[in-house]
């Protein structure tokens, strides 16, 4: 089979025969065979196996015919090489043994250290790199997104101490968001040596500030990051995350290829908050998945329909999988996508 490049044709807003779609959290749980396999392993101990995590990566592509893979890891797995302990706890989420609340704690953040630390996850993209014929897309975790694990300690809805830092002690934030960024910098420029065809950064819970405190707190690492990426060719994409709306109007300058729209927000509603600079990727609600067929394809259509206004689409969800997904609907649905996209723009 032929290389399929549709994906990073779609980030480059360049024409395609049909739309390209992947899945945020595609290797996962809704999965009977990664289940099987977690029953033996850890999602850190598979992420230490280069060939079986690798592995893991792919099963979604075959399974369900995405046009990109994502890389199976974790936005945490960088952190252990700052020195940070933690575990990803089953149903919980990260766990963190020594969460960070002074600034003695960011202080003694070490640098990352990929080759040293983290050369399981190189080796896995390597591996991927040889043997996959869609683009592999790699990943990190944004300051903020990371953050608020460190200082939490475990997963949060109010991010309250992540807040009490970043207002009361703003040099301590600072500096956390500037170790941050270095670590995603380096560790994202290192995928792509290793062979990775596109990389994300996933703000997953920045979408719970206010856009000025996105913008004061927040941004300037952002747009520190896509400035450190920006000399290599391959595609960058930053996704907000839940209920990221009203901060699209305030990444207008940041030197990404892509956004990452979540449901609250329509496609059209978003290019035009984004002032069309950027391809966008989105943004079913992942729970229409519970639907009947039916309904899932007309608003998967009514999506196709929206996107295809403008050179530059994706189709994804607006968040992650969920276990309880189906793996028979989301194999439909992306044959759907495909067929239904390639007929509209035939027409
Ligand atoms: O998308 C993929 O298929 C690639 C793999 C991937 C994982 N985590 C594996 C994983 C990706 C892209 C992530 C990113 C990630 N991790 C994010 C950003 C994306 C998002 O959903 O907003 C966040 C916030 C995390 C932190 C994290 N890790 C959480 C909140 C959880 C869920 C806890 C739970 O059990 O429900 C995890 C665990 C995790 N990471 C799982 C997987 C497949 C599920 C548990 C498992 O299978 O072991």
């Amino acid at each position: 089979m032929a290389y399929n490049d549709t994906f990073i044709r779609a980030c480059r807003k360049q024409p395609v025969d049909r739309l390209p779609v992947w899945y945020m959290r595609q290797a996962g749980r809704y999965d009977p065979e990664y289940r099987k396999i977690k029953e033996k392993y850890s999602l850190l101990e598979i992420c230490q196996q280069p060939d079986l995590a690798a592995e893991v990566t792919l099963m979604p592509v075959r399974k369900l015919g995405v046009d990109a893979a994502i890389l199976y890891s974790d936005i945490m797995n960088p952190v252990a090489s700052l020195g940070i302990k933690f575990d990803i706890v089953a149903n919980v989420g990260p766990v963190i043994d020594n969460p960070i609340r002074s600034a003695e704690d960011v202080r003694k953040l070490r640098p990352i250290d990929v080759d040293g630390d983290l050369s399981h996850i190189i080796e896995t993209i390597r591996i991927l790199d040889r043997d996959l014929e869609v683009p592999l897309i790699t990943f990190a975790g944004a300051p903020f997104t990371i953050a608020s694990y460190l200082i939490e300690g475990r997963p949060s809805k109010s991010y309250i101490r992540t807040k009490e830092m970043m207002y009361a002690e703003p040099e301590v934030w600072f500096s956390l968001m500037d170790k941050l960024g270095d670590m995603v910098i380096a560790y994202l420029r290192a995928h792509i040596a290793a062979g990775a065809k596109a990389v994300q950064l996933f703000d997953s819970w920045v979408g719970s500030l206010s856009p000025a405190d996105f913008r004061t707190y927040v941004l300037p690492t952002i747009t520190r990051i896509f400035a450190g990426l920006s000399d290599l060719p391959q595609p960058k994409i930053y996704f907000p995350g839940v209920s990221s709306g009203e901060l699209l109007p305030h990444l207008h300058h940041i030197e990404a290829d892509v956004i990452g729209l979540d449901w609250r927000v329509s496609i059209a509603e978003g290019r035009k908050r984004l002032d069309n600079r950027f391809a966008v990727q989105g943004n079913l609600d992942p729970y229409i998945l519970t639907a009947p067929a039916e309904l899932i394809e007309r608003q998967a259509q009514a999506l196709i329909d929206e996107g295809l206004q403008s050179p530059g689409y994706i189709f994804n969800l607006g968040h992650g999988l969920f276990p309880e997904a189906s793996l028979d609907k989301l194999k439909e649905l992306t044959g759907f996508i495909h067929e239904y996209s390639e007929s509209a723009i035939k027409r």
